[in-house]
Formats: structure tokens, sequence, C-alpha cells
């Protein structure tokens, strides 16, 4: 269909259920963007619910210390804040197509504030009928390798960074298994702050070259990324750095939900929707849960503005057999998770063995009917590979896991091949890579039999 029908039916369509309060109001699109700006208006506890003052640094609740969200006066944005809103102007460019085109509801008083090289506005790329994939109908990958620092990461941290800006931090740090390492390293060089950055030894090397070659301080830690965490916990202590650790503060989970957000608009572009909705299962491999629980975050919000129903995606976490405490914790019917000792698995974004977020994450696997499974490292590589071979998506082993894992489920018919499956691709295999492949034909062209050596190949 071509986009400019496409985009009359969308009118048609959100007339049709409202979602438009006043037409005029279409035609003054900087009018609204200036009404409808609002900084997020609570900060309170995921536990406990008690509430923080929201104009200061904050790390963890003061009461329980356990992670803080920001809350948003959706009431009032909902007149104005609409999909058709959004949508309208992302295409006439006064709104970015970038993750703050959902400005109102990220931490800024206005556009201006935001520290973006670009981030959010993946594809989500319908799966191709081919191979293992060949049952499927309707399965999709979110393609997060295509943001700035090729990895969902830079959602998180253009959030956090351009709040830690706003607030007047002067100094951040934080522990990382490589990616959010870059992003931070990344956004607080375009936000000119100084940035610390605490890695496993280990981590792949490509996340250390982009974190130091973007001017971060980095150091490279004997040990997981929890004792990175310690680490920068001494040096936050020491040095009055702001701690960006996962969910330690309260704004990556807000560039992170923005995921959330984009699904119902892509699903709407790639299918012939009726209206705005959400998937039937989303698989997501997991770490410290940001992204997890941030979509979780953008779906309620998205009801409260009236953008969707209560219906919700069964929310299924993945991880590596040699990391799994949400997995184990999920077995067992527990709401905690307990720490793993000796964690090891080659996807190194879910080498985490603890998670501060462990209650929330096994909260939404309740209440969305989801759930937990955990593959081995060589089941995560092979299905990297299938998603690279017949998809031509370079996915990072992380996202393996999800292939991975959905392959069990649909064997274990939880899944059916007809439903609407989303497969989160949160970063490149390109940074992964760390051996050129072997054998591969080594010709000289001065030689004129060059071609009989691809034909022993
Ligand atoms: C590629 C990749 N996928 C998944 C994750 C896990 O993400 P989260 O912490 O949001 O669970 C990470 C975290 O480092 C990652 O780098
Ligand atoms: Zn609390």
């Amino acid at each position: 269909m071509d986009s400019s029908r496409r985009f009359q039916e969308w009118d048609t369509i959100v007339q049709s259920s409202g979602m438009i309060h006043d037409s005029d109001e279409l035609n003054s699109p900087l009018l609204n963007q200036d009404k409808v700006s609002a900084v997020h208006n609570t900060l309170s506890c995921a536990s406990c619910e008690k509430s923080h003052e929201i104009n200061i640094p904050q790390n963890l609740c003061h009461e329980c210390s356990k992670p803080l969200l920001a809350g948003y006066p959706l009431e009032t944005l909902k007149n104005h804040f609409t999909p058709n809103l959004v949508r309208h102007e992302s295409a006439d460019g006064s709104r970015p197509l970038s993750m703050w085109k959902f400005h109102e509801v990220l931490p800024v008083d206005s556009l201006d504030e935001s520290v973006s090289l670009g981030e959010g506005g993946t594809p989500l790329l319908p799966t191709i009928r081919r191979g293992p994939f060949s049952e499927l109908t309707r399965c999709l990958i979110k393609d997060e390798s295509l943001n700035p620092t090729a990895s969902f990461k830079s959602r998180g941290m253009a959030a956090a960074i351009t709040r830690a800006k706003s607030l007047g931090i002067t100094e951040v740090a934080l522990p990382s298994a490589g990616n959010a390492a870059g992003a931070a390293a990344a956004y607080a060089a375009r936000a000119g702050l100084p940035c610390w950055v605490f890695m496993p030894v280990d981590t792949p090397i490509t996340n250390i070259i982009e974190a130091s070659a973007s001017g971060a301080h980095v150091v490279l830690v004997k040990g997981l990324i929890d004792d990175c965490g310690k680490l920068v916990r001494e040096g936050c202590e020491r040095h009055g750095w702001f701690d960006l650790s996962t969910l330690k503060e309260p704004f990556r989970i807000e560039g992170k939900k923005t995921m959330g957000y984009e699904l119902p608009f892509d699903l709407f572009d790639v299918r012939e929707n009726t209206r705005l909705r959400l998937p039937d299962c989303i698989i997501y491999p997991t770490g410290g849960g940001t992204g997890l629980i941030g979509m979780w975050k953008a779906f309620d919000e998205m009801e409260q503005l009236g953008w969707i129903g209560p219906e919700r995606p069964r929310m299924v976490v993945a991880q590596a057999s040699g990391c799994a405490p949400i997995v184990q914790a999920w077995d067992l019917g527990k709401t905690h998770a307990e720490r793993i000792e000796n964690a090891a698995t080659v996807a190194s974004g879910l080498r985490v063995p603890a998670a501060i977020g462990d209650f929330i994450m096994l909260r939404i696997l309740k209440e969305s009917r989801g759930t937990a499974l955990a593959v081995s490292d060589q089941e995560l590589l092979d299905a990297q590979r299938e998603l690279t071979h017949y998809q031509g998506v370079f996915a990072a082993p992380e996202s393996g896991a999800t292939w991975a894992v959905a392959k069990k489920l649909l064997d274990r018919n939880w899944l059916k091949p007809h439903e609407e499956i989303i497969l989160f691709n949160t970063s490149t295999g390109i940074k992964y890579s760390q051996d050129p492949p072997r054998d591969l034909p080594v010709v000289d062209p001065s030689k004129t039999d060059w071609s009989q050596i691809l034909e022993t190949t």
C-alpha cells in the first residue's frame, strides 16, 4: 500500500477511535508541542511507593533502596498528546523521528534539552519464511542494532545523560557488561561530561575500544558486573561521581521504554491494522531487565493515555543457562532471585548474576502470563547464526538467546506458529566478532587460473 493511502487510513482510524480531540490542533503542531511539554512530575519507589523530590539527582529509594520510577501528568497529556499528533508531526518534520518523538513522556522540559544522537525509530522486520523460520507467519525482529551505538543501550543512556546534564551533574560512572559502556561514553562525550566505566576484563574488545574512543575513563575489573558495581559505588562516595548503574538511577528505563512506545506504531505500519495494538508475545534477552521493565511501563502509560486497551503481550525472559537468576526464581515461584555464583556465558550482556529489578521482572512475568527460559551457549550461538543466515540480521549472541527460546516454546506448544511474536535483536554481532572466519579462499589476481581455487573450496 502506498504511504499516502496508509496515512489517510490512519487518520480515519484515529478519528473513529476518538483519538483526535480537536481537529484544529493537528494544523498547529508547534502550538501543540508547547502545550504538551511536561517533565515527569513524580518519582516514586517501585517497591514501597515512597515519593521522592524530582528536581535533584536521585539514585535508589531513600527508604528501602529499591529503584525509583518517573511518573508523568498523563491525565493532562491525554488531551493533547495523541498517536495522531505523534504520527503527523513525525511525518511533517516538526517532531524528531528518534525516540524523542515521545518527548512528552521523557524526562525533558523541552526537546532542546535532549542529548541525542538520533536513537530509536529502529525497524521492525517481519521474518522471512525460510529454513527454521518457515512455519512462522507473524514473527518480527525489532532490530535495535541500528541505534547510534549499535545497541538498545543508546536509548537508556540518551535519557539518563540528558537528565543528568539538566540536573547539573558533572561526572558520571557505571559498571557495564559492554554495550552500556559504549553508549554511556558516547552520550557523555556528546554532553561534555566526564564518564567512568568499569567493565569485566573479558568484555568483548569492541566495547572496550568503543568506550575509550569516546574519551571515557575505562577501568577493566577482574570480576563480574556486580564486582564492577561495587567499585563504582566506592568511586561515587569518594569522588562525587553520579552512579548511572542499571535501575540505580531512574531514567535509563525511561529511554528504554520507548521500545514499547514504538511497537504499536511499527505494527500499524507493517500490518493491515485497524487500531493501535500490541503483539501476542515479546521475547527479550534479559540481564538487568531495564528493557523488559521499561516496555511494561510504556504499555501502562499508553493505556492511561487512551492509546491502547488493557490487553498485554505475554512477556518472555530469555537468559543463558550459565547465568539465569530470573529463570531459576520463576521456576521456583519466587518473588525475588538469588545471586548466581560463577556466572558464565558468551552472551556478555546476559552475565548479570543479580539484578536489582528482579522483583519487578518476576511481577511482570506473572501479570503478563509470560515465562522465563534459559538456553545453553551452544544453543544461543546456533540461533544467532540462524538469525544471521536466514534473516540477514547479524544478531548479537544475546539476541540468539531470544530465537533459541522461541524455538523451545514453539516445540512445547506454548507459542503457536501463527502468533505475533517479537524477537528483540538488542545489538549487533559485529561487536562480538573477534576472529575472522577461517578457510576463506585467497586468490592472486595476476594468476589466470584464479577461479579454479573457487571450484576446490
Ligand atoms: C546486547 C544486549 N542484550 C541484552 C542485554 C540485557 O539487557 P537488560 O539489562 O535490559 O536486561 C544487554 C545488557 O548489557 C546487552 O548488551
Ligand atoms: Zn522504597
